[in-house]
């Protein structure tokens, strides 16, 4: 009903715009004061996260990008090597598992079957099981060893939106969480970037204000066939949700591709008048990476693309190559997925109405899958 909805048409709409509210829910009574993180409901031994030699990551769909970004974070603060599967690969290929191996599954509804016969399959040879979760009680939270909840409340529409950004504020406080226990140096950097998960929330409320540009760009979009997304580092796997949002919701066809691979084969698709979304690294910190994507723009800006842009506040490299420039706040170089992806779910929900489809229950797709 309209109440349920809380006056928006849809309540893919109505979540995303609890985000910022889903963000700071579930940093409560997670980080202190002074910076310090207490995660109590994490019941595995600070013993056993100190010997962890290997981190795994195991997602569907959405929770698999979100996966893909805290690997990048767990590396960079914790040294640990970390890689992130699809759960439905993982156990067909024989993982190297042992009591090291810390697995982290990703589930909003905690029932998806490929992420619970993952774990399952992680929990057998030994490994220890960490779910981040959305729903109390669920089956993949009951199976693991140990659970840290996202507080986004219910999430209703099938495209995955205020679960996602909290997925990547909760594998951040694993990822902190476990840089804290296992001493690992406690650097400025570090006391910095609890401090900025703390205000990203506020950033995620000024992106929100700002999307009217974004949502009469995706209704002049409306009839075109496809859209690709290019994105670097952390900005890869946002171009990988972008597209997949757009194929849930809009039913066009759209591709996520790391900037860097477009000469190996991609730029081939760059025709007249494509649309392409470009996710710009922040020009501090990975300089190099901005300074490659910004040619890589002007590359498919030459061959023809209309280059939507979507770059921080001051960034003024990118402007002379934008059709469409997209602002969105500064952020340290690991947080900014959690406002980049923000203008990407918007513009999504955009096409899918003006392509007369339905936004929350888009054609054969389920809101969690629980086959394999
Ligand atoms: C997201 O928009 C999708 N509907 C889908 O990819 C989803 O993220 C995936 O099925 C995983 O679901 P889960 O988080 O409930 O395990």
């Amino acid at each position: 009903s309209a109440a349920e909805k809380d006056g928006y048409d849809y309540f893919m709409l109505k979540e995303i715009a609890e985000q910022p509210k889903a963000v700071a829910d579930t940093l409560l009574g997670r980080i202190d004061g002074s910076g310090v993180l207490s995660l109590d409901e994490v019941r595995i031994s600070e013993e056993v996260l100190r010997e962890v030699d290997k981190v795994v990551i195991v997602a569907c769909g959405t929770a698999y990008h979100a996966g893909m970004i805290a690997k990048y974070a767990i590396e960079h603060w914790t040294r640990i090597p970390c890689e992130t599967e699809l759960a439905s690969e993982f156990r067909y290929r024989d993982p190297i598992l042992d009591r090291r191996t810390l697995v982290i599954a990703i589930s909003q509804s905690g029932e998806t079957m490929d992420t619970l016969m993952a774990l399952r399959h992680a929990r057998e040879q030994g490994a220890k099981v960490l779910a981040i979760c959305n729903t109390n009680g669920s089956t993949i939270p009951r199976e693991s060893d140990a659970v840290l909840y996202t507080h986004a409340g219910p999430e209703v529409a099938v495209a995955s939106t205020k679960a996602f950004l909290t997925q990547l504020v909760a594998c951040y406080l694993v990822a902190l969480y476990l840089a804290q226990v296992r001493g690992n140096k406690w650097g400025d950097e570090i006391r910095d970037v609890v401090r900025e998960l703390a205000a990203i929330g506020d950033q995620v409320r000024q992106v929100l204000g700002t999307m009217e540009p974004v949502r009469e760009l995706a209704r002049g979009l409306a009839d075109k066939n496809t859209v690709l997304f290019l994105g670097r580092h952390v900005g890869y796997p946002v171009a990988l949700e972008g597209a997949l949002k757009l194929k849930e919701l809009a039913y066009m066809h759209a591709e996520g591709f790391a900037a860097g691979e477009l000469k190996h084969g991609p730029i081939a698709l760059i025709e007249d008048d494509v649309p392409v979304v470009v996710v710009v690294p922040s020009p501090r910190g990975r300089s190099v990476l901005h300074d490659k994507i910004v040619s890589n723009i002007q590359e498919i800006r030459a061959r023809g693309a209309r280059t939507i842009v979507i770059a921080e506040e001051g960034d003024e490299a990118v402007v002379p190559y934008a059709d469409h420039l997209v602002r969105i706040p500064r952020t340290p170089v690991l947080l900014q997925p959690m406002v980049s992806a923000v203008p990407l779910q918007v513009f999504a929900c955009e096409l899918a109405t003006a392509r007369g489809n339905e936004v929350d229950q888009p054609r054969n797709l389920a809101k969690s899958v629980t086959v394999e």
